[in-house]
C-alpha cells in the first residue's frame, strides 16, 4: 500500500493511506450568507464523530493565513459550535477582498499594485500542518478555490450565496432566507401602499442574477419583476399600472433587482471596480422611480432591502440544505474527492469539479419557467 510513513517502533513502521488526513482547516470568504454557521458546525461535528481529524477554523477567509502570528486560526471543537445551527453570520468573520492571486498590496509611492500572493499562501497552510480545506463561499471563493487546488492544496468547496448565481449548483444556501426576507417585506409594503395608493418599489440583491426578484415578486404577487436579465422598457410598467387603475387599483408593488437596467441602458452601480473588488450595485430604484413619474403620474415611494437580506438566522430550507452540504463536503475529504464543490442536482447532493465552475448562472428568460409562470399571471 503507498502511504507516509508515521512512526517506526518495534513493529515496525505504521502506515497511513495516502489519503488519510490528521488536520483540517474550514473558513468562510465573500459576502456573509444566512447557513454559514449551519455547514461549519456540521462539518466540524461530522469530522469529530466519524473521522477523529483535528479541525481549525481560518479566521476572515483567506486572508487569515496571512496572519503570521497564528491568532486567526483557531482549533474547532464540539463545544465551539454548539448553537451555531440557528445563528447568522459565521463565527469564523469573512472577507470580500483576499484573493491571492490578485492581492492588492501597498507601493512606495503610495499608490496599490495586484500582486500573486498565492505561494505564500501555501506555505502558510504547509506551516499550519493542514491537510486539507474546506472552503465555504460563492463564485469568487470557488473560483480562488480552483487555482488552490491546481497548485496541490486538497479542497473542497461548499457553494453559498444569497444571489443563488453559483454555476453548476441548482442552489446556494442563504437563498431560501433572502427570498423569505424579501416576500415579507412585499407583503409589509402591499398594505401601506394600498391605504395610500401608492406605488411601492422594492429593490433586493441579487448582483447581476434576478433570481431573488423573480422568486420574491412570484410569491409576493407583485405587479412587476425588473431582473438583470430583460432590461426594462419603463413605458411597459406604466401601461401595466394603467391597466390596473383601469380595473380600480389605484396601488401596486414593484419588485427590481440590484443590477436591473433599462433597455439600451446601464446597471446603477454606487461605486465602480476597484483593485481587487467588484463594482458596487445600487440606486436602481430610485433611478426607476424617477423614470416611471416622467411617464406615469404616480406617487411612488423606495425600499431599499439591503443587508436585512444577509443577516439574521437561516430558514429551515437553507439550515438543512447547509447541513447536507456540510456533512458532504467531510465525506469528500474523506474518500479523497477534493477539487470538488458540493452542489445540489435537483434534490440530491452531489459534488463537481471545481474547475468547472465558470462564470455566473443567470435566468434565461427565454427557457425559464418561472418567467413563463409570472407571464401567465399577468406580471409584468
Ligand atoms: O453577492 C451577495 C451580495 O449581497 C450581492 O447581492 C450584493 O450586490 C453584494 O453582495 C453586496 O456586497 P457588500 O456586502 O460588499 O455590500
Amino acid at each position: 500500500m503507498e502511504g507516509i510513513s508515521l512512526a517506526k517502533g518495534a513493529t515496525g513502521t505504521t502506515v497511513l493511506p495516502m489519503n488519510a488526513l490528521q488536520r483540517i482547516g474550514i473558513l468562510t470568504g465573500g459576502g456573509d450568507a444566512p447557513g454559514l454557521n449551519a455547514v461549519i458546525r456540521a462539518a466540524v461535528k461530522a469530522t469529530i464523530l466519524h473521522h477523529g481529524w483535528e479541525v481549525f477554523g481560518v479566521h476572515h477567509g483567506f486572508d487569515g493565513f496571512l496572519d503570521e502570528t497564528g491568532e486567526s486560526v483557531e482549533a474547532l471543537t464540539y463545544a465551539s459550535v454548539r448553537g451555531l445551527l440557528h445563528r447568522g453570520g459565521t463565527i469564523l468573520g469573512t472577507s470580500t477582498r483576499g484573493n491571492p492571486f490578485e492581492y492588492p498590496m501597498p507601493t512606495p509611492d503610495g499608490g496599490t499594485q495586484v500582486v500573486d500572493i498565492s505561494d505564500r499562501l501555501v506555505d502558510r497552510i504547509q506551516a499550519l500542518g493542514l491537510d486539507a480545506l474546506i472552503v465555504i463561499g460563492g463564485d469568487g471563493t470557488m473560483r480562488i478555490a480552483s487555482r488552490l487546488a491546481a497548485l496541490g492544496i486538497k479542497i473542497v468547496g461548499v457553494p453559498k450565496t444569497i444571489d443563488n448565481d453559483l454555476m453548476a449548483t441548482d442552489r446556494t444556501f442563504g437563498f431560501h432566507t433572502a427570498v423569505g426576507t424579501a416576500v415579507e417585506a412585499i407583503d409589509r409594503l402591499h398594505t401601506t401602499g394600498e391605504s395610500h395608493d401608492r406605488v411601492m418599489i422594492l429593490e433586493v440583491m441579487g448582483r447581476n442574477a434576478g433570481w431573488i426578484a423573480l422568486h420574491s415578486g412570484i410569491a409576493g404577487g407583485t405587479d412587476a419583476i425588473l431582473i438583470p436579465e430583460i432590461p426594462y422598457r419603463v413605458e411597459s410598467v406604466a401601461e401595466k399600472l394603467e391597466r390596473r387603475r383601469a380595473r380600480g387599483s389605484r396601488f401596486a408593488t414593484i419588485v427590481i433587482a440590484e443590477g436591473a437596467r433599462p433597455f439600451e441602458g446601464e446597471q446603477s452601480v454606487v461605486t465602480t471596480a476597484r483593485l481587487g473588488a467588484l463594482p458596487r450595485l445600487g440606486g436602481a430604484a430610485t433611478r426607476f422611480a424617477r423614470e416611471l413619474f416622467e411617464v406615469y403620474d404616480v406617487e411612488t415611494r423606495v425600499t431599499v432591502l439591503g443587508h436585512v437580506q444577509r443577516g439574521g438566522t437561516p430558514d429551515p430550507t437553507d439550515r438543512l440544505l447547509a447541513t447536507r452540504f456540510g456533512t458532504e463536503a467531510v465525506k469528500l475529504l474523506a474518500e479523497g474527492r477534493w477539487g470538488h464543490m458540493v452542489a445540489l442536482a435537483g434534490t440530491e447532493i452531489t459534488a463537481v469539479p471545481l474547475a468547472d465552475i465558470a462564470g455566473e448562472r443567470l435566468i434565461d428568460p427565454d427557457r425559464s419557467q418561472l418567467v413563463a409562470t409570472a407571464r401567465a399571471i399577468g406580471i409584468t
